[in-house]
């Protein structure tokens, strides 16, 4: 097998040790890498022939990334995980005490295990690339930093900075690491190895790292019990606020990281070894890693088959409204290409520049972009009232009005303007692309590019597939969403798509408890600690009272029984209230922030029995069930190709609890005999439309949506 580290010993007493992963882009910490580091360290121990050793990587992009994710993933004896966990300890350690300094050359990015390597060694440098990071993401994935670096972070940054990364999951990039005093230099990547070379000469010998002063206020802060426990205190609120009690790794990493500070190294080590054991084997953990490869995995799906994703050069955004302005934006920042922004009227192309201005803004006050940068990207979108000029773009994406006949007449008239083969995409939120493309000629090229609201923000793009769409067109919109740093998921046509065809159950099973009698409040605050970012009737508000009853309208159609609209609710837009956007909904409104549920809205409603819930869980089972019911559908009628997917696509899109690894995956742990029986209580305690589909039923005699690697309950596509 050939070797996965090098070393090489100078003339000069300088050691390299590289680290080379065979046959991977990234060096991960796989067991062979351990053990290969164990024989190596044993003999590190013993040579006189070296003043100081380099650590660096072979892959040009990447130091460490990290332990290898399959071994968390299939870890499930706790005992298992302290014992590697001490394991890397010990090996740490007895690097850490090699007779000379060593030196990790941080050229590229450095994460989790590959940053506690780091800093198990005398002295760390950095390249100033834009593109490297280095820091501590395991909190992502459930766990914490159980190799070292809760206890040896704090005493190189101290406190209050080290808490920062390992709560957050941070990776910061070299710069901050050389300003933290994580890294000891910050060198030019141009001339990386030899100023790192450099850097390990001068300190031959120089085993002792001279302490970086922290500044009085952190050092009087940090330096004396009392000024710790507060410092401590208010972290702990400050997560607790921030996780709702629904992941236990950032409290977890509290007590670690205190542990570690106030008895010393040895016992911070056995508390990270302790935490990982319990927090490794966890469900919330297993959810992360899944959510974390499914991410992956859909960084590098191949798309559909039959035709190959084109690169695209020059595009066009119809409409500027919340939508077009939005994505304009987002092409002109990530993708860097010029953008036609067309618009009939003249104060909303108006908008749509101010918006992207300010966004722009708002990076620059970040310190993400620079100021001509952010100049220069702004000047890539092109406002204009005319359709003239459209010619040489390859890609258009619609975003007008939501009216079918003005889209049919929008296409067909762009079609005669643009290439025979330019991309037409719609960023229609319920209208079908098969109909829209109606009038089109080549219809093969009419897609859907469904962004979510605010488009910088939210991460999915639905890629809807119409009957008549070709796979050319569908792979050029999933390349395109990832090169704007979305992640796509592909869908087939049909009402709601995916995401909004689910969230519509919801919505609606919402007003329905809210009719009955059922307080904003309970309804709101039973999601928020299911782990919802947003409790239903909030989010009513704030897709539009208007828009949301439109949609369901729209939906009770195809839907039938399935879907009857809550009919009280319509007083409720009667009454003026169209939520978030006029100030005035099912919450009140000040200075444009929402503040409490109006209590007038009852009195609308009509309501004067109010009705309370003693276990939240049967309201979350009301509003969460519908979903799971109809997302059987779903995947039973092909509109998405896989449990994975659908969860991706929900987690994504609306914010589903990322901890329960997805609407699917929750089900499944939950098992669907017990989905399908709460089903069944429901349709008949609250009629039909809780009836368990077909679809559920035979997701549950195949043991599962995710039995047979989540691919299997799809139609296929
Ligand atoms: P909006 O009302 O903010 O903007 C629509 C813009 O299109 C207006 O500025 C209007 O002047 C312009 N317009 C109308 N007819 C036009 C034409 N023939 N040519 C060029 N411009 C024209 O609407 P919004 O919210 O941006 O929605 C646009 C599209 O995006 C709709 O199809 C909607 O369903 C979809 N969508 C909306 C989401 C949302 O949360 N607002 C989310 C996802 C999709």
């Amino acid at each position: 097998m050939s070797p996965i580290f090098r070393l090489d010993v100078g003339p000069d007493r300088l050691a390299t040790l590289t680290f080379d992963l065979p046959d991977k882009k990234a060096n991960v910490f796989t067991r062979a890498a351990i053990d290969e580091l164990e024989r190596l360290v044993a003999e590190l121990r013993g040579r006189t022939d070296i003043g100081c050793l380099l650590l660096q990587s072979a892959k040009p992009r990447i130091f460490i990334a990290g332990a290898d994710i399959d071994e968390i993933k299939n870890v499930t004896d706790p005992q298992i995980a302290i014992d590697a966990c001490q394991r890397v300890h010990r090996l740490f350690s007895e690097w850490e005490r090699l007779p000379y300094p060593t030196v990790a050359a941080v050229r590229g990015t450095c994460l989790g295990g590959g940053t506690e390597m780091a800093l198990a060694c005398t002295y760390l440098v950095v390249s100033d690339r834009a593109d490297l990071r280095i820091g501590l993401p395991e909190i992502k994935l459930g766990i914490l930093p159980g190799w070292g670096g809760c206890t040896r972070l704090p005493r190189r940054i101290g406190i209050a900075a080290a808490l920062d990364i390992i709560l957050q999951g941070k990776a910061v990039p070299g710069r901050t690491a050389f300003k933290l005093g994580l890294a000891d230099a910050l060198l030019p990547d141009a001339a990386f190895e030899r100023l790192a070379r450099d850097f390990a000469l001068q300190r031959s010998d120089r085993k002792r790292r001279p302490a970086r002063h922290r500044g009085l206020a952190a050092t009087l802060l940090e330096g004396n019990p009392l000024g710790r426990a507060v410092l401590f205190s208010q972290a702990r609120k400050q997560t607790l606020k921030a996780t709702r009690g629904q992941y236990p790794a950032p409290m977890r990493a509290l007590e670690v990281v205190r542990t570690g500070v106030s008895r010393g190294m040895t016992a911070g080590f056995a508390a990270e070894a302790a935490a990982i054991g319990e927090l490794v084997t966890s469900t919330v953990s297993k959810n992360l890693v899944h959510l974390f490869q499914t991410m992956e995995d859909a960084k590098k799906a191949p798309g559909l088959p039959g035709g190959e994703a084109r690169k695209i050069a020059s595009t066009a955004v119809l409409g500027a409204g919340v939508m077009g302005g939005g994505i304009a934006q987002l092409i002109a920042d990530q993708a860097d290409l010029p953008v036609r922004m067309r618009d009939i009227a003249p104060q909303a192309l108006a908008g749509g520049m101010a918006h992207a201005a300010q966004l722009f803004r708002k990076q620059v006050e970040r310190r993400r972009l620079k100021e001509p940068e952010a100049k220069r990207k702004t000047a890539l979108i092109h406002p204009t009232l005319e359709l003239a000029g459209l010619q040489a773009c390859d890609l258009v994406i619609e975003a007008i009005v939501e009216k079918l006949d003005v889209k049919q007449k929008t296409f067909a008239e762009v079609a005669k303007r643009v290439a025979p083969d330019a991309i037409l995409a719609s960023n229609t939120s319920s209208l079908s692309i098969d109909l829209i493309a109606a009038d089109t000629p080549n219809p093969e090229r009419v897609v859907g590019m469904h962004f979510f609201n605010p488009v910088h923000k939210m991460p999915l793009v639905e890629v809807v597939v119409g009957k008549r769409t070709g796979p050319v067109a569908a792979n050029t919109i999933a390349d395109f969403a990832r090169q704007l740093g979305k992640t796509p998921v592909f869908v087939r046509d049909g009402p709601g798509f995916l995401v909004n065809r689910l969230l519509c159950f919801y919505m609606a099973e919402a007003l329905h408890l809210l009719s009955q009698g059922h307080t904003i409040d309970e309804l709101d605050r039973a999601m928020l600690d299911f782990g919802m970012p947003m409790g239903p009737i909030a989010l009513v508000d704030e897709v539009g009272i208007d828009v949301a009853l439109k949609v369901a309208h729209i939906l009770s159609e195809p839907f039938g029984d399935r879907l009857p609209p809550a009919g009280a609710p319509d007083r409720i837009l009667e009454s003026g209230r169209l939520g978030a956007k006029n100030g005035r909904g099912l919450y009140r409104y000040e200075n444009g922030r929402r503040t409490v549920p109006d209590p007038e809205v009852y009195a609308l409603l009509g309501i004067t029995a109010r009705r309370s819930e003693a276990d939240p869980a049967k309201l979350v089972d009301r509003m969460v069930l519908p979903m799971v019911n109809e997302g059987a559908r779903c995947l039973a009628e092909g509109v998405v190709a896989s449990a994975a997917d659908l969860d991706l696509a929900m987690i994504f899109g609306t914010g589903f609890p990322p901890f329960r690894g997805g609407l699917c995956r929750w089900a499944d742990q939950r098992g669907l005999a017990d989905v399908v029986a709460a089903l069944e209580r429901l349709q008949a305690e609250s009629g039909p439309r809780f009836a368990p589909s077909e679809a559920l039923r035979l997701a549950q005699r195949a043991g599962g949506f995710y039995a047979r690697d989540g691919r299997a309950v799809a139609a296929g596509h």
